[in-house]
């Protein structure tokens, strides 16, 4: 295992390397005798990048941090450059959240992917007020303000979010800037975009684009037309959210491969896959050696750290489960990309687990008693935190055996250890609590077990 100093160094070195040997005409192996242990260091020693979407609300999680710190090189804003975030009001710019993020990734040598710029969804109102001529300078100000306030500090910035309609007619979709705008909307951006920060590469992104199909082709389509003409764009984002309803397409190199073909790099950018064991492994393996396949394929980027904090948390899709453990997904990424697994885990380093599960106990007309039982995983934890949330107007009157703390709402309870955190590989403890029903007899949900 590296130390991350060296691992940083060697990030920073390899793509150099890498390329001064490609001048040469010559061809790299491995790189280097020992293969890298993180998933940043792995994909550099391949010339790539390995990104995560960010949440600034986590950056005070210290697992959260730890893990993003030693697996990623490159990040995100999940939400914080939106334009929602960023100009809630016209011409009042808020850019404190997504700092904290950029702040973070320069400090640590980390690449900055902006998200997004001109984007039907998470925009405010009065940007669909605006008259067509308002509206044209409010995008134009919009980009020239958020480009100019992080200008060098963006490697590649998503400049037209999601412009295109799903399934199989290939049109644009209904926005202000398309219905007010027309087609051009998309070019103008562009340009604008170019001239704001003319160091950014400048991508378009979407979603369903991932393989051959009426809408990705509607946007091959545009960007072959825009190299065609002149008009700046250096790379085509695929966002590369997969479920078992929309698994990874069989011709997704292929897809990624006619994109490069045209003269634009292609990214990676918002990847998570649905599932668990040994098939979402596979998934998540079979896209990164697409990706590696391609050579215009910079980088990936995955929706987020840890499924706990996944837009779509229910389907578990990320590296690492919500204990900050390496999933089998984690470990067929890292293997595709030609590194090895260190062992251990660096937001969680002991490899400490436990699992909660909730009972029902004694029940009367008008109340119920639960029981949470933690169990400690296959090594011993020294502390557990639960979450248990009743439906309102149903309220938790008592507990016992636990630490409780509470949301703004009252109806989320943080449960931690009173005198009980530490256990046994294996061991159990229970705390317990009291629910008045109010008139509703629903079943508590216990969130996941985080142990330490
Ligand atoms: O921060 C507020 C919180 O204060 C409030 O209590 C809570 C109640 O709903 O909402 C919180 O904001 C949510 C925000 O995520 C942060 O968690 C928004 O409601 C929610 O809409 C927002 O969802 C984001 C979604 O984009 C919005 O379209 C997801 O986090 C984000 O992962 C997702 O990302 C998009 C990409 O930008 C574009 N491609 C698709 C991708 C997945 O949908």
């Amino acid at each position: 295992m590296h130390t991350s100093a060296s691992s940083r160094a060697r990030r920073a070195l390899v793509p150099v390397l890498t390329g001064l040997l490609a001048v040469a005409g010559l061809t790299t192996a491995s790189g280097t005798a020992e293969a890298a242990s993180t998933l940043a260091g792995a994909a550099a020693e391949k010339g790539r990048y390995f990104g995560t979407a960010v949440a600034a609300g986590h950056l005070g999680e210290a697992p959260y941090v730890s893990t993003l710190n030693a697996e990623f090189d490159s990040v995100t804003p999940e939400n914080e450059m939106k334009w929602d975030a960023v100009e809630p009001s016209r011409g009042s710019f808020n850019f404190a959240n997504a700092d904290r993020i950029v702040s973070h990734a320069q400090s640590r040598g980390m690449k900055v992917r902006g998200h997004t710029l001109v984007w039907h969804s998470q925009l405010p109102s009065w940007v669909g007020n605006l008259s067509a001529g308002d509206l044209r300078t409010a995008m134009n100000n919009h980009i020239n303000q958020v480009m100019g306030h992080w200008k060098g500090k963006i490697h590649s910035w998503d400049v037209v979010n999601e412009a295109f309609q799903d399934g199989s007619s290939g049109a644009r979709r209904n926005s202000p800037f398309q219905d007010k705008l027309g087609n051009g909307f998309i070019e103008e951006a562009f340009r604008a975009a170019r001239a704001a920060d003319p160091a950014a590469k400048l991508c378009y992104n979407d979603y369903n684009t991932d393989g051959v199909n009426a809408k990705s082709n509607a946007v091959y389509n545009m960007v072959r037309d825009f190299k065609a003409r002149g008009v700046p764009i250096d790379c085509v984002g695929f966002q590369s959210h997969f479920n078992s309803a929309s698994p990874v397409p069989a011709d997704y190199q292929a897809n990624l491969q006619r994109f490069a073909d045209l003269g634009v790099d292609v990214q990676i950018t918002e990847l998570d896959i649905e599932g668990s064991g040994t098939s979402q492994a596979t998934s998540y393996a079979n896209v990164v050696k697409a990706c590696l396949a391609v050579t215009r394929c910079t980088g990936i980027t995955v929706w987020g750290i840890t499924d706990k904090y996944s837009w779509r948390a229910s389907g578990t899709p990320l590296l690492f489960d919500s204990n900050y453990n390496k999933k089998p997904a984690y470990t067929a990424v890292l293997n595709a990309l030609g590194g090895t697994s260190g062992g251990g885990n660096p937001g969680n380093p002991g490899g400490a687990t436990c699992t909660a599960t909730y009972s029902k106990q004694e029940e009367w007309s008008d109340r119920f008693n639960g029981r949470v039982t933690i169990t400690a995983g296959s090594a011993a934890i020294s502390g557990w935190t639960t979450t248990v949330t009743v439906t309102s107007p149903q309220k938790i009157v008592a507990t016992w055996n636990g630490s409780p703390t509470w949301d703004g709402s009252g109806n989320v309870m943080t449960m931690r250890p009173n005198g009980n955190g530490s256990l046994a590989a294996g061991a159990s403890t229970s705390f317990g609590f009291t629910v008045m029903k109010n008139g509703s007899s629903a079943a508590p949900v216990i969130g996941g077990c985080t142990a330490s």
